[in-house]
Order: structure tokens, then sequence, then C-alpha cells
């Protein structure tokens, strides 16, 4: 098997009732690529997959799968395989008759069927279920069969939708490594959908962080994580504090912003200029305690211990402001919980105003 590249050239998505569910929108996913579309509950993310599939055609500009143009071609004609959130098996079928169903058509022997049949199984270490049934099965074995089922007819780019989120949260996590595992193997191209940070985070190549049609920044997990490039990903992607104020000052790479808490000087990606509106964004694990640069006084509402780790919650005139410290010993906070805490301006962000992420939105199914 090898994994072919898609590209979506300014491409755009209008249901028939006039609802555009996704803006004009450019994008390249690498042959071989784990690549995620990440983003909340109803922001365009299978009617893109649709779109791959062949499901449905773009409103405007095209699909490209290996650099041919995908127009008119129909699901079935298409280097494409699609898994669903809610995977259907065939109940009566046995485990390898599920896995060879599509190569009937292709009029391969049963005797050779059950042979690639056999082969994928192993691949998803299933290889000894083979002549069990679906209800024999634990939900993760059923997901891979899914998986194994969906590589039979040796697609070059595997679509998968939200493909773990029947599972429970440990299966989940373990499927995580099964998955990234099986893409390596196969060198299969994945385009894979969740509206979970934490997948996206650990299995991908790169992550697209999509909202409302659009998709807000390309890059790595990395990337997406250190260097937020809107005012959503950085809320929706990890913990975040924020502080909404207006630019004052540009010096070089970094910008001052003026805030109800003072004025703060950090990275300006998206160089803002004096006089905009702005949201300044840094990471808990990025706050310190005592007397720093960018210091700001605030007072401590509540300490979660983590065992190796501290979560710190103060409040600052109304805002509240997490810090995360490991928990050396060394933490001294004065019994009224005034403190003086602060960031380095190379750990934080300034980025446009704009909308943000609803709290709790990764937990909407
Ligand atoms: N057939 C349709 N006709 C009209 N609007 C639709 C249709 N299908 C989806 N939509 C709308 O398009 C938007 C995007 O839907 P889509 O299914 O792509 O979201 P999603 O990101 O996959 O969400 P989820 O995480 O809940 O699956 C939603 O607002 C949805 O209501
Ligand atoms: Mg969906």
């Amino acid at each position: 098997m090898r994994g072919n590249d898609v590209t979506l050239d300014n491409v755009s998505i209008t249901y028939p009732n006039g609802f555009r569910a996704v803006h004009p929108t450019d994008l390249t996913v690498q042959a071989g690529e784990f690549f995620s579309i990440l983003g909340p509950s109803g922001c365009g993310k299978t009617t893109i997959l649709r779109a791959v599939s062949g499901f449905i055609e773009p409103s405007g500009g095209r699909v490209l799968i290996g650099g041919q143009d995908m127009v008119g071609i129909g699901p079935n004609a298409r280097p494409t395989a699609l898994i669903f959130q809610n995977l259907a098996l065939f109940p009566l079928m046995k485990i390898w008759e599920n896995v060879a169903f599509g190569l009937e058509a292709r009029g391969l022997s049963r005797r050779a069927r059950r042979a690639r049949a056999e082969k994928l199984l192993d691949l998803v270490a299933l290889g000894d279920q083979a002549d069990k049934t679906p209800s024999e099965l634990s939900g993760g074995q059923r997901q891979r069969v899914a998986i194994a089922r969906a590589l039979a007819v040796e697609p070059a780019v595997l679509l998968l939708d939200e493909p773990l989120s029947a599972l429970d949260l440990k299966l989940r996590q373990h499927m995580r490594a099964e998955l990234r595992a099986i893409q390596r193997q196969t060198g299969v191209t994945f385009i894979y959908i969740t509206h979970d940070q934490g997948e996206a985070l650990t299995m991908s190549d790169r992550i697209a962080v999509m909202n409302e049609g659009r998709i807000e920044q390309v890059g790595t997990g990395d990337e997406v994580y250190s260097a937020p490039a809107t005012a959503f990903a950085a809320s929706f992607v990890g913990e975040a504090n924020r502080i909404d104020g207006r630019v004052v000052a540009v010096n070089g790479d970094l910008a001052e912003i003026d805030t109800a808490l003072g004025r703060f000087r950090a990275r300006n990606p998206i160089d803002l200029g004096a006089g905009d509106a702005a949201m300044l964004f840094v990471r808990p694990e990025a706050m310190r305690l005592g007397h720093t640069e960018n210091g700001l006084s605030a007072r401590l509402m509540r300490r979660d211990l983590e065992g190796a780790f501290l979560n710190l919650f103060f409040d600052a005139q109304g805002i509240e402001l997490a810090v995360h410290v490991t928990n050396d010993g060394q933490v001294a906070i004065p019994a009224d919980g005034a403190a003086e805490i602060g960031f380095p301006s190379g750990r934080a962000v300034i980025l446009p105003a704009g909308p943000l992420a609803r709290t709790g939105q990764e937990m909407v199914a």
C-alpha cells in the first residue's frame, strides 16, 4: 500500500438549504502523512471528509488526490476508504469475512480473500480471531476489524471520522497508539477527524485547527500548542490564560499590550500594530511565581495537588489565572494568598481579539 497526497484547492461547500458549512479552503495533506482535522462539533469536519470521499461535490474549488482532479468521480472509484464513528460490522459473518467483504466484488477467490484477510488481521493484532463473530470481540477489537476491513481494498487514503468516540477512555488511549502504528506500517495517508485535542496531539504528524467552516491553523502539534495563530486555536488546544487589551507598541518580534492588569510584553506573530484590539495568551506551565518579567499582583484562590505538579488558581481583579508548577517543596505563598506572578515574554503570545472556544467544547460528543 502507498499513500497519496490530498489537496483541497479553494474548496467551499454549501448545503442545499443554503448553509455554507466550509468557506473557501486551501489545504494539502502529504502522501503518507497522519493528518488530523481538529475542531468543535458542527465546525465542518465531516463535511470536508464527505467531499474528499466523493459523497458530496464541493460547491466551489477542486479536490485532488494523487494530483488527479476528483470532479465527477464517485466514492467507489476514488482511492479512499472511510471509517465512521459508528462502525457497523456484519454480525453474522466471521471476522475474516468482514475484513474480506470488499474483495468479493474484485473477483478474488475465497482462498485468496481469506489469505488477504489473515494478513490484515495480523497487522491489527487479531490474527487469532479470524473465525470468531463480532459479538465475541471487545469494542476495541471490533474497531480494529473495521480498520482492517477499510485497508482490505488497498486505499491510498484512509478517512477516519471520529472512529474512537464510541470507546471508553482507556481503550481510546490504547487505540491511539495502535492506529499510529498501523499508519506507520502501511504508509497509507490518514486523515483523522476528532474534536479531542489529546488524540490529535498524540497521533498526528500535522493538525488543522478548524472553527465555523474555516481552517484557522495548520501545523505540527508542537507548533499549534506553542505558537497558536488565532485566539480560537489558543483557547481550543490546551489550557491558556487570557488577558484582553490593546497593543500600544511594537518592537521587533515583540509587542506591548495595555490591559486591566498592566502593560505586558509578548511575542507578536501576527504583526499586530499599535491600537489593535488584542488578547494575550500564556500557558499555565509558562507562568512563574515571584517577581518576574511581566509581573502582576494576584491572590491564590485554589490549589490542586496533582502529585508531581501543583495547579494554582489565582484571581487578579476578576481575571482567573492558572499557574502550574512542579511540586518541589519550594512553593511558598503567604496565608492571605497574596502573591506576585508573571511570565517570560517569549512564552506568551499576543493575537488579534477574536472568537474563543467555548469551555467544555471538547467534551461535546
Ligand atoms: N445535509 C446538511 N444540510 C444542511 N446543513 C448541514 C448538513 N449536514 C451538516 N450540516 C451543517 O453543517 C455544519 C457542519 O457539519 P459537520 O457534520 O461537517 O460538522 P462536524 O464538524 O463533523 O461536527 P461533529 O463533530 O458534531 O460531527 C453544521 O452546522 C451542520 O449543522
Ligand atoms: Mg462529524
